[in-house]
């Protein structure tokens, strides 16, 4: 195979793939394209990857629960399905009591909403400013980037967006007609953007007052990635739904709405997805689980993240602006575009990704091993230095 193989012209549509390697294969942080040359993924799975490309443990589950049952209707009780929801309950304050099972982060987010609006009564949604939600038309209404909004206008009608972290602006938007205050507790593709406690500790305690829920979507921030099982770990600071997807089942398609007991009697209507709660996904999401607690990753994200932070902080000031983050999910924006660096990661086999224009956005799998991450920073370090 020449190397121009690697590089295919899509007719897949809205690709994003012209100029990018093709990948056909993973092995833990390492993701190979047709020819056999390795890449390194610090952020290329988009954050599903925590657990690498081929987890075993979820691998092997996969392959079991296949020759028993791949899909049954929501309509009846499975028992893996079950278990699945009972795990991840367990790992969860007692507040939470019941969960939905949906296929990607923006359904997660769009169960949140119907039980916010169906619990109060209410219309409004208060978001944030560079907040990203999904791209389905009652999470694009919550996200901020005109960019990804204009296209698709009108969208709901309801929602509304306060700087981040603004305390004031966040107090004169919750009234008595909200339904839901939704926030990123690290905002990822907003350019990583870390919550201050004061900010978290406000919106629980103006949702309390008003009588409205409050959302942590926890879709990139979730299950290890910031250091902590879950972000809202790091605050204290706990919602009434939590929204969680990409790693959740080990990198098969998979969304959860976890819903505080004391909500759930109260949602009017239904809610439902064909696919959603898939004994097949749900017992990978048992194993991905399992190896989050047991090998310790949040633990392992924190400590390889509070380095690297060091080190990426004492890149030049003339180039680089500032460095932020949690765990293994960091942000480094540059004064200048962040494509051209990019570009030169890829050239020495090491894939991330931005977040806008000038951030660069490290997402690696939390299992990356101490070497590859360290060759990454080597990598950023010299790219920016001019190599
Ligand atoms: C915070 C957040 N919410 C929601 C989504 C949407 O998830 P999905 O692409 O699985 O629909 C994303 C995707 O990146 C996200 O980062």
């Amino acid at each position: 195979m020449t190397p121009d193989a690697a590089f295919t012209v899509s007719r897949e549509f809205a690709s994003t793939t012209t100029g990018r390697p093709t990948i056909v294969r993973g092995e833990g942080a390492k993701l190979f394209d047709p020819t056999g040359r390795a890449y390194i993924d610090l952020g290329a799975t988009h954050g599903v990857g925590n657990l690498g490309a081929n987890p075993p443990d979820v691998l092997r589950a996969i392959e079991r629960q296949a020759h028993e049952l791949l899909y049954l209707g929501s309509g009846y009780a499975n028992p893996v399905r079950t278990a699945f929801i009972d795990r991840l309950l367990s790992l969860l304050p007692p507040s939470f009591g019941s969960v939905f099972l949906s296929n990607s982060g923006t359904e997660s987010v769009e169960a949140a909403i119907k039980v916010a609006r169906s619990v109060t009564g209410r219309p409004k949604v208060v978001a944030a400013m560079r907040g990203f939600h999904g791209r389905t038309m009652g999470s694009l209404s919550a996200t901020w980037r005109r960019e990804l909004r204009e296209p698709f206008e009108p969208l709901l009608p309801g929602f509304v967006h306060v700087p981040y972290n603004d305390v004031a602006a966040l107090e004169a938007a919750v009234d008595e007609t909200t339904a839901l205050v939704l926030l990123e507790p690290v905002q990822g593709e907003g350019g990583v953007h870390v919550a201050t406690e004061e900010f978290l500790r406000a919106a629980r305690a103006l949702t309390k007052r008003a009588g409205s829920l409050l959302a942590f979507d926890e879709v990139q921030t979730g299950l290890g990635r910031t250091g902590r099982l879950f972000a809202f770990e790091r605050w204290g600071v706990v919602p009434d739904l939590l929204l969680l997807a990409k790693s959740l089942a080990g990198g098969l398609p998979i969304g959860a709405t976890v819903v505080a007991s004391e909500f759930v009697p109260r949602f009017k209507g239904t809610h439902h997805s064909t696919f959603g709660g898939s004994p097949l996904v749900c017992a990978a999401g048992v194993a991905a689980l399992e190896c989050l607690v047991r090998d310790r990753l949040p633990e392992r994200a924190d400590r390889l993240g509070s380095s690297a932070m060091v080190r990426l902080r004492s890149l030049p000031p003339e180039k680089v602006r500032e460095v932020r983050g949690l765990g293994l999910m960091i942000g480094v924006e540059f004064r200048e575009k962040v494509a051209p660096y990019l570009a030169k990661l890829e050239s020495r086999g090491f894939l991330a990704i931005s977040a806008g224009a000038t951030v660069l956005r490290l997402l690696p799998p939390l299992v990356i091993t101490d070497a590859q991450w360290d060759a990454g920073l080597t990598a950023i370090e010299e790219v920016v230095a001019g190599g």
